[in-house]
């Protein structure tokens, strides 16, 4: 392994499954020393040959900031011990099993061992940070820092406070992760869901209905956001989209067309169960469509389609702009 600068910064990964290893790619490619440690025998071994197979496809698709996969994969190493993961490490980040007693004890743990200028973050997809922190002595430097999978190709990630979090703890993480090449989305309180989900959850619930209601197919439904609406909303969001469709931007927008939806809301009301009779519709559509043997390939050809996407995003934001 290269021996770290002074100036490096160090980070440890406390599990090293999915989200884990990925993080690691993403923080040892901006330059920073990762340490993984996993409870599980073996675990952080088996991360570091997965990443080095990652490395290869991302430097194919010069997403390596022009490194060689050989110099990337030598800044992440596993630790035999907790305490030999955090010495150094001054973001910590926590990938353990969604499971508020993990959580919970993992947190104690981190808090106890991890050295005082340490910021512990959790990539928890749903659990409140005050849930897993507030006993602790150190809960001051606790975060959430939610990603998309896989953060190395995605982003966005959401950094949730708790109420006792302090403001440097948040400015520290949003700095860090821009460093490390991410969107931060910076929350200004916890709220169930954070922003993302709350979202995407929005956009599902409609989804399900449409189907439920009989107004539109399954795949009509896809249809309309891969070749519709996800088209801008892979490089602008919501208000940005709103504010260039009308001749006088954003406010403008608001006056021509809130009529519209304002409209619609009162029909968009009814809960619909996802797993309840609609799925007996949406499943089988989707079996025609792909397969359940074909799940898994068509999971690989989403990672090389993201890849192409996130290649082509990096190279339009520097020819065209941001
Ligand atoms: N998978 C996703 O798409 C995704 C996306 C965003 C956030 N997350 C969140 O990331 C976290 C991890 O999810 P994942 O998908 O990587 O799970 P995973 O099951 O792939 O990995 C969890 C790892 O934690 C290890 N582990 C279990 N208990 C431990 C302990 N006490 N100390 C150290 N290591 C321990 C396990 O051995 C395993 O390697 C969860 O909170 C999850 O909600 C997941």
């Amino acid at each position: 392994m290269s021996k770290p600068s002074e100036s490096q910064m160090h980070t440890a990964i406390v599990g090293s499954g999915f989200i884990g290893r990925a993080w690691a790619i993403s923080f040892a490619r901006a330059g920073a020393n990762v340490r993984l440690w996993d409870q599980a025998d073996g675990a952080a071994h088996k991360a570091i040959d997965y990443i080095s197979g990652v490395l290869e496809d991302l430097a194919q698709n010069d997403l390596l900031n022009g490194q060689t996969p050989a110099t990337v994969l030598a800044r992440i190493s596993a630790a035999n011990t907790l305490d030999e993961a955090l010495a150094e490490a001054t973001h910590v980040q926590e990938n353990t099993p969604e499971v508020l007693d993990v959580k919970i004890k993992v947190f104690q743990m981190l808090d106890a061992a991890a050295r005082p200028d340490a910021v512990l973050s959790s990539s928890t997809s749903a659990l409140l940070p005050s849930r897993f922190t507030e006993g602790l002595k150190g809960r001051g430097r606790c975060i959430v820092v939610h990603p998309i999978n896989p953060p190395y190709l995605i982003p966005a990630a959401e950094v949730v406070p708790a109420p006792w979090t302090t403001p440097e703890t948040v400015e520290r993480t949003r700095k860090f992760l821009i460093s490390a090449g991410h969107a931060p989305l910076v929350m200004k309180k916890e709220l169930d869901g954070f922003i993302m989900n709350r979202m995407q959850g929005a956009l599902l619930e409609e989804a399900f209905r449409l189907v439920a209601d009989g107004y539109a197919s399954v795949e009509d439904v896809d249809t309309g956001i891969r070749d519709g609406l996800a088209l801008r909303w892979s490089f602008m969001g919501p208000f940005e989209t709103i504010d260039l469709n009308a001749p006088g931007g954003i406010r403008d927008y608001c006056e021509r067309y809130q009529g519209i939806y304002s409209n619609i809301f009162p029909q968009m009301q009814r809960r619909v169960d996802w797993a309840g009779e609609v799925m007996d519709t949406i499943e089988p559509d989707r079996r025609k469509l792909l397969p359940a043997d074909k799940l898994q390939d068509r999971q690989v050809w989403r990672d090389k389609r993201l890849m192409a996407l996130a290649a082509h995003k990096r190279r339009a934001a520097k020819e065209i702009g941001k």
